[in-house]
């Protein structure tokens, strides 16, 4: 068989840039292990199930962007749940063991708790559950967690950028009160859905202040709290070096209120550092991309909601998979085109960000978090 290759380019929308994935010529059974060319292996699919989100974050969706004219895919252009489905188990096969709901907001999707449901019948190819987990704002959360949890979700992440109500009213930008955010998490620790672990952007010079607040407030509760240093992600939210707050600063303030110690990974390629009370009262964690880049051992690939495969968060094209779930191609055929497009991968943005060459060669065509997905 000769090897097909269909290159698709539209250039009217950097979202829209994209390649079809080639089938390659010889194909081979998933063996349940394929690395890049760094040698990193594939464990974490990220889905984002919708490109809408009912914030407007300051640092992920600026409402002079994200305002009444901005166009959002149509549902039609949607992947379906049993084209996500399928992709989940072709992605499985190839040794996924997590696999991570996000958009936008992906509770807004309808009846997301069906896809939930589908995907939470997938076992990893050792046979063992996947780690089936969500990335929520919590808008949704306190009416959905139990019919997640029945579902099969195993556990969620919720942003909440401040425990003052000003600043995260500031922060979210569609006026959302903190104490909602609240009843979401205490609704999804009551179902069970655990761990819970909350994720908090700093912005130094907005919400920094609120770091030990957050801490005292989460310590004694069982979830996890994690610090992320603001990106430069998309195109839009106006990064600048002088908004990161480095986690080493974060931890130095935590540590001189409730002293610290370190805690080693959960596993290989974990984005968090971990570090926990010393006085036994739970953990926390820092996302570092900034300042402490964790590409070395990446081994996340990202679903956009229309179907395209992002290598990288800060990716500027992807692969449409789309075209293949919809041409007729067998699953051979296309998880044998997913291992290559995996197999050529050689990302490393973090690693590259402070190069000043690369920084403005990407700084328009990144793709946006909220339709790539977090
Ligand atoms: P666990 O499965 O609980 O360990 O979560 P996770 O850290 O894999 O996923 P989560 O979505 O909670 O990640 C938290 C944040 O870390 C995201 O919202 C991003 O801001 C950042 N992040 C996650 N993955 C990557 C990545 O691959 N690269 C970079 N630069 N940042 C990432
Ligand atoms: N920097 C860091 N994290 C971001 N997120 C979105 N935009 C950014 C950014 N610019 C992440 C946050 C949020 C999740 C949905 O996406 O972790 O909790
Ligand atoms: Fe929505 Fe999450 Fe982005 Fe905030 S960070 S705008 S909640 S997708
Ligand atoms: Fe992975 Fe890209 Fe993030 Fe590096 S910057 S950790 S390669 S997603």
């Amino acid at each position: 068989m000769t090897e097909s290759v269909i290159p698709i380019f539209d250039l009217r929308d950097h979202r829209y840039r994209s390649m079809t994935p080639s089938i390659p010529g010889k194909l081979a059974a998933p063996t349940g292990l394929v690395a890049d060319t760094r040698g990193r292996p594939l464990h974490d699919l990220r889905i984002s199930v919708t490109d809408r989100c009912n914030f407007r974050c300051v640092y992920c969706m600026p409402k002079e962007v994200f305002d009444k004219d901005y166009t959002f895919l149509p549902h039609s252009e949607l992947l379906s749940f049993e084209e996500i489905e399928r992709t989940a188990r072709l992605f499985v096969a190839h040794g996924v063991e997590k696999i991570r709901l996000t958009g936008g907001e992906p509770l807004l999707r309808k009846n997301i708790e069906h896809l939930v449901e589908m995907l939470a019948k997938i076992e990893t190819v050792s046979g063992k559950p996947l780690d089936l987990t969500l990335t929520t704002n919590a808008s949704l959360l306190a009416r959905k967690a139990r019919a997640l949890r029945d579902a099969g979700l195993t556990r969620v992440s919720v942003s909440l950028d401040a425990i003052d109500d000003a600043t995260f009213r500031r922060m979210n930008d569609v006026d959302f009160a903190v104490a909602d955010v609240l009843h979401g998490i205490e609704t999804a620790q009551a179902v069970g859905l655990a761990p819970i672990k909350v994720n908090m952007v700093v912005k130094r010079g907005t919400n920094d202040q609120e770091i030990v607040p957050m801490a005292r407030h989460f310590r004694n509760s069982g979830i996890i709290l994690r610090f992320i240093e603001f990106m430069d992600v998309g195109a839009s939210n106006h990064w600048q070096m002088d908004e990161v707050l480095p986690s080493a600063e974060v931890v130095k303030r935590i540590d001189a209120e409730f002293p610290l110690e370190p805690v080693q990974a959960n596993y290989s390629g974990e984005t968090a550092e971990r570090w926990r009370y010393r006085d036994g009262s739970g953990e926390v964690g820092v996302i570092s991309s900034v300042t402490h880049a964790f590409c070395g051992d990446c081994s996340r690939i990202r679903l956009s909601t229309e179907g395209r495969l992002y290598l990288c968060l800060f990716a500027t094209e992807g692969f449409d998979l789309r075209a293949l779930l919809r041409g007729g191609y067998s699953d051979l055929e296309i998880s044998n085109a997913i291992a290559q497009v995996w197999q050529g991968r050689t990302d490393n943005y973090s690693e590259q960000r402070s190069d000043p060459t690369v920084r403005a060669r990407r700084a328009e065509r990144k793709i946006e978090m909220s339709y790539i997905g977090g």
